[in-house]
């Protein structure tokens, strides 16, 4: 619990940017966290969790509050489901993989996500059919400036497609202290979603199980994504982007291939990738595989901004910029980031 001054953030990153922060504290419970918070404030704070969905684009002047709240506890369970509560400081596929071991279902397909239990509500992670909305029953959050502890439902956390309360009018306002999952005791498998049932037949699966939909997501996840412990990158730099029906109509014309996937409100949400992939620096060059300095775009998945080695997050930020004006000038549509921004 002891603050640390001027510590290289290089570590804590998945981008892997070596800036700086003024200081630097973490925290293993919530009384830790309320006495932190109690002797700093008024301060300018960044709540971090594994790193893997930010990108640093300069010194933080202010202070770093990194949450290790650890734990497990099956809390009860009824016919059909087992509550679990996690602390916001577990690693997430380490609590992925305790839970497949149980045989508790529901968060298979969400296998090798990078960061912390903590970090799984923000955003409303998913991946291969499945987000932590479909599994999620509540969470205690710490109100930084009322100092007290409010537990939010699955309702009150408004989730959507890659976003949550936290992530916009709650922004900065709450520390996710712990989150409740309701996994089932019989699983429901969800295999349609890319090429998960290729690739366990590929495996030669006889009888599905959790473990052989998880060891699926791991291969096809490898094969894909750059493992950040090697280049760094925070994974989808930017969000697939919805549209109405008419304008993927009128974009279909012009670009028979590209990707698009029915929404339930009639609109139609486009793979930014492919999008990223069929635009450029200049006409007749891709993005994807484009490298600029350090900062570069993956060569296999073109919504990944990587970090080949040196690159500053402004030198990063600065290529999401030019990808983002490129692709609104090409297709007429704008681009959002997925990944938060912190200056
Ligand atoms: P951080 O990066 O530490 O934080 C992210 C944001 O949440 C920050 O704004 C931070 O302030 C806030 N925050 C973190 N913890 C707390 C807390 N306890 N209380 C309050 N605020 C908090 N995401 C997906 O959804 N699907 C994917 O398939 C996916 N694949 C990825 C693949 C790779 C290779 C990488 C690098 C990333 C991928 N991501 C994916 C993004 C990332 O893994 C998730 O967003 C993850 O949940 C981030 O967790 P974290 O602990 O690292 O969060
Ligand atoms: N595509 C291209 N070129 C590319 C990349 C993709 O044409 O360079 C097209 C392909 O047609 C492909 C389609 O886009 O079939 C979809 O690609 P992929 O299956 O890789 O998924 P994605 O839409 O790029 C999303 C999530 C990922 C998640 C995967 C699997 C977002 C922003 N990203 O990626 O989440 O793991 O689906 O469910 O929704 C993340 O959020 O960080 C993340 C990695």
């Amino acid at each position: 619990m002891q603050i640390q001054e001027n510590i290289s953030l290089r570590p804590y990153n998945s981008f892997g940017i070596d800036v700086r922060a003024a200081r630097f504290a973490s925290f293993t419970s919530e009384d830790e966290l309320a006495t932190l918070l109690a002797d700093l404030s008024p301060d300018k704070y960044l709540i971090l969790g594994g790193g893997s969905n930010l990108l640093l684009t300069g010194d933080f002047n202010g202070i770093v509050l990194k949450n290790e709240i650890k734990g497990i506890t099956e809390l009860h369970e009824d016919s059909e489901y087992v509550y679990i509560r996690a602390g916001a400081g577990e690693n997430w596929h380490q609590f992925v993989l305790y839970c497949i071991e149980r045989n508790w279902a529901g968060i298979e397909n969400l296998s090798l996500i990078p960061g912390n239990v903590g970090a799984s509500p923000m955003q409303n992670i998913g991946a291969y059919g499945v987000e932590i909305d479909d599994v999620f029953h509540s969470l205690e959050a710490w109100h930084i400036t009322d100092k007290k502890k409010v537990t939010f439902t699955n309702s009150d956390c408004a989730f959507a497609y890659r976003e949550s309360v936290f992530k916009n009018i709650y922004k900065d306002q709450f520390v996710i202290l712990n989150v409740t999952y309701q996994l089932r005791k019989k699983p429901r498998f969800h295999t349609s979603y890319g090429a998960i049932e290729q690739e366990l037949e590929r495996m030669g699966v006889q009888e599905l199980s959790i473990k052989a939909v998880s060891d699926a997501v791991i291969h096809i996840r490898s094969s894909k994504l750059p493992n950040p412990a090697e280049t760094g990158n925070a994974g989808s730099f930017f969000k697939n982007p919805s549209v109405s029906k008419e304008k993927y109509w009128q974009l279909q014309t012009l670009h028979p291939s590209i990707v698009g996937y029915d929404n339930a409100d009639g609109s139609v949400k486009l793979a930014a990738g492919w999008l990223i992939e069929h635009c450029g620096p200049q006409e007749g060059i891709s993005w994807k595989g484009y490298r600029q300095g350090d900062a570069g775009c993956h060569a296999r998945q073109a919504l990944v901004l990587v970090n080949y080695g040196h690159a500053s997050g402004k030198e990063i930020y600065d290529l999401s910029e030019q990808i983002l004006q490129s692709v609104n000038d090409k297709f007429g549509v704008m681009l959002e980031r997925e990944v938060n921004i912190i200056g």
